[in-house]
């Protein structure tokens, strides 16, 4: 593999069971150079947005990589979704973003996006991404992972060095071209032109998914009015 001008993975620090590589990561993100990954068989206390938990048994790919780009941007997160569809399609298996930062495959969820920054200082992009590992009971129904496509355990190494791969090569467009980037996610997200019920913080919308803008917010169309959504921890559910 061409390594040379790689940021993403110039470090990748493998444990077996972690309580969550993205809090594994903010604790050494000071002392590690940008691009370092921190990579994790289990976690024991795998997180989604709002404190949500994210079951991580052992099977799948659970990491976090350590970024420290010139300012905080939220839109961190599409590298992170457009990275796993990559990945996914070099697998064979096609996929799509449902904004802001799930990843699903056969209208289910496989793969979700958890960034956490601290101004000035670091981003650190968190990526679960279900591959040989069973799903809890109550899951069944709304999630799903590589091997259910691909009816064969799929190699972990083979598909982390293809995720770090894209990782870097999504994170070099944001840095230079952030609209190609969104461009991209426009083209790849499902949720345009659906009906969809927005939450952000106490606020419930009911709207249809016009676009998705270049600063990486939710044009909404409610009853003919136009409503932008920023992305972060909203919640986005198809009616
Ligand atoms: P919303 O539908 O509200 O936008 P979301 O699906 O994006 O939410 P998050 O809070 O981003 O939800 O993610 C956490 C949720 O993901 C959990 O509440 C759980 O339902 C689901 N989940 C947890 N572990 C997994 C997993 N390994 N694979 C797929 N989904 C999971
Ligand atoms: C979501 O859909 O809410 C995002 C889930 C993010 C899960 C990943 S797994 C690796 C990293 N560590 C965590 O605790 N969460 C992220």
């Amino acid at each position: 593999m061409e390594k040379k001008n790689r940021v993403i993975g110039i470090r990748v620090i493998d444990l077996d069971e972690v309580d969550s590589t993205n809090e594994y990561a903010k604790r050494i993100a000071p002392e590690v150079p940008e691009g370092t990954v921190v990579v994790a068989k289990r976690q024991t206390a795998g997180r989604g947005r709002r404190g949500r938990s994210w079951a991580s048994p052992e099977g799948g790919l659970w990491l976090s990589v350590i970024l420290k780009p010139p300012r905080l941007d939220g839109r961190l997160v599409f590298v992170g979704a457009l990275a796993v569809s990559d990945t996914l399609a070099d697998f064979g298996i096609p996929s799509g973003i449902k904004w802001p930062n799930d990843v699903w495959a056969g209208g289910k969820k496989i793969s979700g996006v958890l960034t956490e920054g601290k101004a000035g200082e670091y981003t650190v992009l968190g990526i679960g991404l279900n591959v040989n590992n069973p799903l809890p009971e109550e899951l069944r129904e709304s999630a799903t992972a590589m091997v259910n496509f691909i009816g064969a355990r799929v190699p972990l190494e083979r598909v982390l060095e293809r995720l770090l791969f894209h990782l870097d090569g999504w994170y070099r467009v944001f840095l230079e071209m952030p609209e190609l980037m969104m461009a991209k996610v426009r083209e790849r997200t499902f949720i345009l032109g659906r009906t969809v019920r927005v939450i952000e913080d106490d606020n419930v919308l009911i709207g249809r998914a016009v676009d998705v803008l270049d600063d990486g917010s939710l044009l909404l169309d409610i009853g003919g009015q136009l409503r932008r959504v920023l992305y972060g921890d909203v919640s986005l559910r198809f009616l």
